[in-house]
């Protein structure tokens, strides 16, 4: 079984437990290593070309507007294909109740079919929100299961919690 994680993720400010803080590594990013560290799968990290701001309230709005246009951001680089590929882990965090916009570009370029898609997010409270509904509208022809939703804030003590979703869904 070969396995890719391609994820999005934000460092810079966010919001932790009611206090804004500066942080080096995004939330998804913690958890798609961990992925990787549990099946060995490779990493794929999807990035805007021109990045959200670093202030976590602009970025909110900056956001918000591009997802209500309903954008494809250029990516700094994109992955053409998941030819090689049998499991494709989709790692997100949940902006405005989806993934964020750059996800969509990168995605919808690639063929999914035959592939098994693991998707997960990291959120404030909105769960798996729309991800799930989404990729399974993106992914045509693959077998999509049950998404896991971490809480962001607390990504560090996850990696048993997506070691048995894996083990229960893979
Ligand atoms: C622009 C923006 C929009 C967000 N929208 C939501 C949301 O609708 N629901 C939610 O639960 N969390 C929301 N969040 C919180 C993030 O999903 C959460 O902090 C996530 O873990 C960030 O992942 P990252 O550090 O990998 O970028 C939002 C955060 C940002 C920056």
């Amino acid at each position: 079984m070969k396995a890719i994680v391609i994820y999005f993720s934000r460092a810079d400010e966010n919001y932790f437990g009611g206090k804004m803080r500066y942080i080096d590594k995004g939330n998804t990013e913690i958890a798609a290593e961990y992925v990787r560290d549990i099946c060995g799968a490779d990493l794929f990290k999807v990035e805007r070309k021109k990045p959200y701001a670093k202030d976590y309230m602009t970025c909110i709005r900056e956001a918000q507007d591009e997802q209500a246009r309903g954008e494809r951001p250029e990516l700094k680089a994109e992955l053409p294909s998941i030819d090689g590929y049998d499991v494709v882990f989709i790692g997100s965090p949940i902006y405005w109740g989806t993934m964020p916009q750059p996800m969509f570009t990168e995605l919808e370029k690639l063929d999914f079919k035959g592939k098994t898609v693991m998707p997960f997010t990291t959120h404030e409270g909105s769960g798996l929100a729309g991800v799930v509904s989404d990729v399974r509208k993106i992914a045509v022809g693959a077998d999509v299961k049950s998404g896991l939703a971490i809480t962001g804030s607390e990504v560090a003590k996850s990696k048993e919690q997506i070691r048995k979703w894996i083990e229960n869904n893979l």
